[in-house]
């Protein structure tokens, strides 16, 4: 979970800042977990979110259909060893070598059925419309790059009644109380209706209609996102 995983501009050309550099080293330190120590990253985000992790990321279930899920940077896998053993093309993707080690050493045995694809969320190894849905949780900045947004689009499909869609979990972190969510802002550059309004106009300059799922409030919380295929869509899959 990287402070700066919001979907960030490359920001104008003044002088680091001391939390862009506190930020810098951040990301640094994230993806050495990612490549070196992927053994212990559910351990960390643990530890870093006081045990609130897993329940954060299982927030995107609910929106999400039980067969035909692409999870965009599994990480671990966590999230798809989730759902009912017999489901149908349950497929992670992520490009970090050391999560898919642990993704499928922690599938070997196991009646899962979820694979895990190394490959790189700006290129997706899979047909147009080949998924009902795609998820997201806890992307870092790749999220905010137009062409993964375009990819993820594109691989969705309209299945009857229910619109492809891709549901983003934890973008950025809100908070309740005014001083935190100040804190939040200076972490991440940039107040959370900032954030989520420039996450909206690159989904929908990507073609997908953008809604925000409010929820009921804890103290601190990540931001649910829907980018959502528009009806044009939906009535060609018919
Ligand atoms: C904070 S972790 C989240 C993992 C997982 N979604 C979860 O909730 O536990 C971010 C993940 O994004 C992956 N990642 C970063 N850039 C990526 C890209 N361009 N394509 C695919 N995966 C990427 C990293 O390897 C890492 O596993």
């Amino acid at each position: 979970m990287q402070p700066s995983s919001h979907p960030g501009d490359p920001g104008p050309l003044a002088r680091p800042t001391t939390v862009d550099l506190l930020v810098r080293v951040y990301c640094w330190l994230s993806d050495q977990v990612y490549r070196h120590f992927a053994g212990v990253f559910d351990l960390l985000t643990r530890l870093l979110t006081a045990g609130r992790f897993p329940r954060w990321r299982r927030i995107a279930r609910d929106y999400l259909p039980t067969d035909q899920v692409l999870d965009l940077a599994c990480g671990t896998g966590q999230l798809l060893r989730e759902w009912p053993a017999d489901s149908r093309r349950l497929v992670g993707i992520d490009l970090s070598p050391g999560m898919a080690a642990v993704f499928r050493q922690r599938a070997r045995g196991g009646r899962h059925s979820a694979v895990m694809v190394l490959a790189s969320a700006e290129r997706l190894p899979f047909r147009d419309r080949s998924f009902k849905a795609a998820v997201a949780t806890f992307p870092t900045r790749f999220l905010s790059d137009p062409i993964v947004l375009r990819e993820a689009a594109r691989v969705l499909r309209t299945d009857g009644e229910r619109s492809g869609r891709l549901v983003v979990v934890g973008l950025h972190l809100v908070a309740r109380q005014a001083l935190l969510q100040k804190a939040l802002s200076a972490l991440y550059g940039a107040p959370s209706a900032d954030l989520r309004a420039r996450f909206a106009r690159q989904v929908e300059a990507a073609g997908l209609i953008f809604q925000v799922v409010e929820q009921p409030g804890e103290t601190i919380q990540p931001a649910l996102y829907l980018a959502t295929l528009p009806e044009a869509d939906h009535h060609d899959a018919l």
